[in-house]
């Protein structure tokens, strides 16, 4: 263990015995290192940990504050899934019969993929939309279309910029989502048959393109805190022909895992070393909770292997349909493969979304978001503990909007899943994340939603039926 570590774990030990009560504030950066006879710099490495362990938070100008349901009575998972052989994936029946029992809108949608659209500015969007199609020439609707708005497409190399990566425009490729990005990145560095490794669990649609795209799946365990295991990692890059990685370093979809900064460079050199390229999906980067943006393993990317994807679907504007890649060495072959099947995605929606990136407040909008996530999620902890059978296991995500919960071994989440259907109420079943059809007594619960008294008794609905099982 860092000292940085060490020192957060202390912390996190008085959070848990309840020495630093919720709401209190923790000792100053420069009290702490003081105290301890640490530097200010692991004090803050220390701190930036624990905000990523959700369990603090930092208020501007007036410190560090233990969070309100940091000291829980559920504990959280650890690794629930063994390293299993390369397979092939058969997840679509399933993930579609889940998909479709969530379209109907009475239910309660914590199984649900997307935030509330209550929480997007969409009728500030519109305006942008709006002025966006006034001010944009007739010659620039047919020009734009193979490159992507330029100055939608500027606004996005300047919000990298702002992160410490110097992006040049080329590099950006302009998507239908993070989707397309993510399928034209696999397209343009496999063939079928080949391995792919991905992370247990993974994001469902994931596994869907995998499937689609005739790829084989090398799974790797994924611990809810740490993130993916690198020694796991390194074991298969050495021993198999892995042609790409799909992975999340950032809030990862649904465990909510995030890696550390140090494991984010251990994991850019292992691709470096075996010559593999990634493709990072980051859809969820602006949703974390603390005080500094994590920086994605794009950061570290010397060698362009990294094609790092973002979307706008989930913190600005659901349904218009625009992400990006940062392709790296793979930019000219990734805009290509979009030439040969979507062309580009719609230019007014690509214009809404670069004025507003420039008119319309979007960093504000973002913290209003995080916040109302971040009170969201403590509503739904504090739900889980009230209703849900001792034995449950519940991550603690710093950011966005997912909870990953791992029940008493008896349960069976599909059967779950069926049964608060008919009660009206939807969540993810946890074989929907795996290539083998692991994870049955998990699920992913969504608090994308604003909490109300609905969301609660949901809650106890969930907790009544589990204790059936
Ligand atoms: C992890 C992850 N990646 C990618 C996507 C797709 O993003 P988009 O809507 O931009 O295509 C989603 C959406 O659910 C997601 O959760």
């Amino acid at each position: 263990m860092k000292r940085y570590e060490q020192f957060a774990d202390e912390i996190a030990t008085l959070i848990r015995q309840g020495v630093l009560a919720p709401g209190e504030r923790i000792p100053s950066v420069r009290q702490a290192s003081r105290h301890y006879g640490i530097s200010p710099s692991t004090v803050f490495q220390a701190y930036y940990l624990l905000e990523n362990q959700g369990l603090i938070r930092a208020r501007a100008r007036s410190g560090y504050f233990v969070r309100e349901h940091a000291r829980r009575l559920m504990d959280e998972p650890g690794v629930s899934i063994q390293p299993a052989d390369p397979a092939e994936v058969e997840v679509s029946e399933l993930v579609f019969s889940v998909l479709d029992s969530l379209q109907d809108a009475s239910t309660v949608p914590f199984g649900s993929a997307f935030p509330s659209p209550e929480l997007f500015p969409l009728s500030r969007l519109a305006s942008s939309m709006a002025r966006g199609l006034r001010e944009l020439s007739p010659r620039e609707v047919i020009a734009d279309m193979t490159t992507g708005h330029p100055d939608l497409r500027r606004q996005i190399a300047l919000r990298y910029m702002l992160g410490g990566i110097q992006l040049p425009m080329d590099e950006l490729v302009i998507t239908n989502g993070a989707m397309e990005a993510l399928n034209l990145g696999l397209q343009c560095v496999t063939r079928p048959g080949d391995l792919v490794a991905i992370e247990a669990p993974a994001f469902y649609a994931s596994l869907q393109v995998l499937e689609r795209l005739e790829l084989k799946a090398v799974e790797i365990p994924v611990h809810p805190r740490e993130g993916i295991d690198l020694d796991i990692l390194e074991a298969r890059l050495a021993k198999l022909p892995i042609k790409a990685c799909w992975f999340m370093s950032h809030l990862q979809n649904p465990l909510g895992a995030s890696l550390s900064e140090e494991r984010k460079a251990d994991l850019y050199g292992l691709l470096k070393r075996y010559r593999v390229p990634m493709l990072e999906d980051d859809v969820y980067a602006e949703l974390y909770f603390g005080s500094t943006p994590p920086t994605p393993v794009k950061w570290f990317d010397d060698e362009g292997l990294v094609m790092h994807c973002g979307s706008f679907s989930k913190c600005l504007a659901p349904g218009y349909r625009v992400g990006w890649v940062a392709g790296g060495r793979y930019a000219p072959a990734l805009s290509r493969l979009k030439l040969m099947t979507t062309i580009s995605p719609s230019i007014p929606a690509q214009a809404a979304i670069a004025d507003y990136l420039q008119h319309g407040g979007y960093d504000r909008h973002l913290r209003k978001l995080r916040h109302a996530l971040e009170a969201q999620q403590a509503a739904m902890l504090a739900a889980a503990d009230r209703h849900f059978p001792a034995g449950t296991r519940l991550t603690r995500p710093g950011g966005g909007y997912f909870l990953w919960v791992e029940f008493p071994e008896r349960v069976d989440s599909l059967r779950l899943f069926r049964m608060a259907l008919d009660q009206g109420v939807s969540l993810a079943p946890g074989p929907i994340f795996s290539a083998t059809q692991g994870f049955r007594h998990c699920a992913r619960l969504s608090h994308g939603h604003p909490w109300t008294a609905r969301s609660e008794r949901a809650m106890e609905t969930l907790g009544q039926l589990l204790a059936s099982f």
